[in-house]
């Protein structure tokens, strides 16, 4: 068991906010061909609503279906796709974040797997750029409607 575990627990997620660490990941999943490569984390632990943990969460179903497709691309994929355990968005879940070097992060919420296209098309929209900033006509309605945060690029 993780050592997130010991350092806090919400009994309504089974998992502690923002302690845990991106410790997973799926290798098959990034891309080899960019060597500035952006990334899209999926948060596999949203709920988005519903309750109980008979099958896989929403975020975790989000994240296969991600997977599924970026596969199916008759292309390289230009970004690579990273389950993380919370964004801190847990209210507006499902949540993805898009971030690359020298760009400018983005956080969205109000996902589900019917956006995945959509979430396709933005993050190759966003990985085309070299800051990050898409523009605003270019971004999937998703993203124009699920933006929760900004964050500048490190310098
Ligand atoms: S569980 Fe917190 S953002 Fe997904």
């Amino acid at each position: 068991m993780s050592g997130y575990r010991s350092r806090g627990f919400r009994p309504e997620t089974d998992f502690a906010m923002d302690q845990s660490a991106p410790d997973i990941l799926r290798e098959e999943s990034i891309p080899r061909n960019s060597a500035a490569a952006t990334t899209l984390h999926v948060c596999v632990t949203c709920r988005a609503g519903e309750n109980g943990d008979t099958g896989p969460r929403p975020g975790r179903r989000l994240y296969d279906a991600l997977i599924d497709a970026q596969h199916r691309q008759d292309h390289p994929p230009s970004f690579r796709i990273i389950e993380v355990e919370c964004l801190s968005n847990c209210d507006r879940g499902c949540s993805v974040a898009l971030s690359g070097p020298g760009r400018w992060t983005y956080v969205y919420g109000d996902l589900d797997r019917n956006c995945v296209d959509d979430v396709i098309t933005g993050a190759e929209r966003y990985a085309a750029t070299s800051d990050g900033l898409v523009p605003w006509r270019e971004r999937p309605t998703i993203f124009r409607k699920g933006v929760i945060a900004r964050i500048p690029p490190s310098i």
